[in-house]
């Protein structure tokens, strides 16, 4: 799988005519397995519709102005925490300006204000605006704040006149986009670490067609595991009867019960630097599996539980214990009964998720987290998408890892 493969690409459409190939890109970024949303300036829209943007993403193309319609469904801030990555295809001279001023003048501008993704750039423009003094200003100046410029390229242009200023073609951008999350990811800040995350439910049998599980649908487990990825580590996800495909470059060992997750935990953890055990692990499992299915002959039965190992626990314990960060969902009293966990569990973190009510961090739901680590540190993860917060969480797990 490229690196490519999930990630979430906002792909902004200035007014040039090199637009005519933004609607080939997005198909070439899809072909590798990402998601692309699209902005649109209002001079964008003389040179391409909305319509053939929407219909080779598949989403709705935003346009323009921030609006009540705009905000409604996904708003700046929004698309400002979606992207992974922001490629301005074609970027006008003017665009260029705009975004090397810190203006915020229009959606797409907007969102590059806000936005903790990387940005890059495609300038398109003709070879005279290209070579203008305030041009070159502005292109050291998106530089020098952290943009990344892809081309232009020299040769005919559409006005007629050769040399540079040409957009590059659509696949040497998405060439470009792998190799900046290639590099990203080589400078990040897990960089060389190994990373063991558990995730989602485990199943414990009681017969060969009944069970024991829990709702927790893996999500917030996987984006923390892609959210490792990113951040240059090598990651194995342990992970429970789930129904989402593993991330990109993600090693996954797919595992039933709480034994199982168990066994595959601690076949690895002596490698591990990090282990994050985000898994729903049922409590207790019950005492015998039948073999065949139970039959309703009695209006009562009983099944007695007995207690499963604590994973979590373990590989604090362990004699090559790696820097242990686990997770707390709490129906109440979240933060007193975090930090007995992170006591009793002798973890160096944990996140502690409130569960249950309306604001559940379960399924898609955004979720917020409080992390209480081993030295006293207390950090609040506002309400945010899941990935998100799992890059968030990341950044501080890499902060907190011993020199
Ligand atoms: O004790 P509690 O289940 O609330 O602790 C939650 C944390 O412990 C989570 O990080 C979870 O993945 C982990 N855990 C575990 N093994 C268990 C139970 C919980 O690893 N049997």
């Amino acid at each position: 799988m490229g690196c490519l493969q999930n990630k979430q690409i906002l792909v902004g459409v200035s007014g040039g005519i090199a637009a005519y190939k933004t609607p080939e890109l997005v198909r070439r970024l899809r072909d590798r397995g990402a998601e692309v949303r699209v902005i649109m300036t209002s001079a964008a829209e003389s040179f391409i519709t909305s319509l053939s943007l929407q219909a080779v993403s598949g989403h709705p193309v935003h346009v323009a102005e921030m609006s009540a319609d705009s905000e409604s469904g996904m708003g700046h801030i929004d698309l400002a925490r979606w992207a992974d990555l922001i490629l301005i295809a074609p970027t006008t001279a003017n665009t260029m300006a705009r975004l090397a001023n810190g203006f915020g003048d229009e959606l797409l501008t907007t969102v590059c204000l806000a936005t903790s993704a990387p940005i890059a750039l495609a300038p398109a423009m003709n070879q005279q605006m290209w070579s203008n003094a305030a041009t070159q200003a502005n292109l050291e100046k998106v530089k020098s704040i952290g943009m990344e410029v892809f081309g232009p390229g020299i040769g005919d242009q559409a006005c007629g006149e050769t040399g540079p200023g040409r957009m590059l073609e659509p696949d040497d951008l998405v060439a470009c986009c792998e190799q900046l999350l290639t590099s990203l990811r080589q400078d990040g800040p897990l960089r060389g670490k190994h990373c063991l995350i558990t995730a989602g439910p485990t199943v414990e049998h009681l017969d060969p067609v009944r069970a024991i599980t829990n709702f927790s649908s893996g999500r917030m487990g996987y984006a923390i595991a892609a959210a490792a990825n990113a951040a240059g580590a090598d990651v194995t996800l342990v992970s429970g009867p789930v129904a989402i495909e593993a991330p990109a470059n993600v090693t996954r060992i797919s595992v039933k019960s709480a034994e199982e997750m168990r066994t595959a935990v601690l076949s690895k953890v002596a490698d591990s630097d990090i282990f994050i055990g985000v898994a729903a692990v049922a409590d207790y499992r019950p005492k015998s599996q039948a073999t065949k299915k139970f039959k309703k002959n009695d209006d009562s039965m009983t099944v007695e539980l007995v207690k499963n190992p604590d994973i979590l626990s373990e590989v604090s314990a362990h004699k090559d214990r790696p820097f242990v960060v686990g997770f707390a969902a709490e129906t109440d009293d979240l933060e007193k009964n975090a930090l007995a966990k992170l006591k009793k569990k002798k973890l160096d973190m944990i996140a502690a998720n409130k569960v249950g009510g309306s604001d559940s961090g379960f399924g898609d739901n955004p979720n917020a987290l409080i992390v209480l680590t081993a030295n006293g540190g207390r950090h609040e993860l506002p309400m945010s998408d899941k990935n998100q917060l799992a890059q968030s969480l990341i950044a501080l797990i890499g902060n907190n890892l011993p020199a």
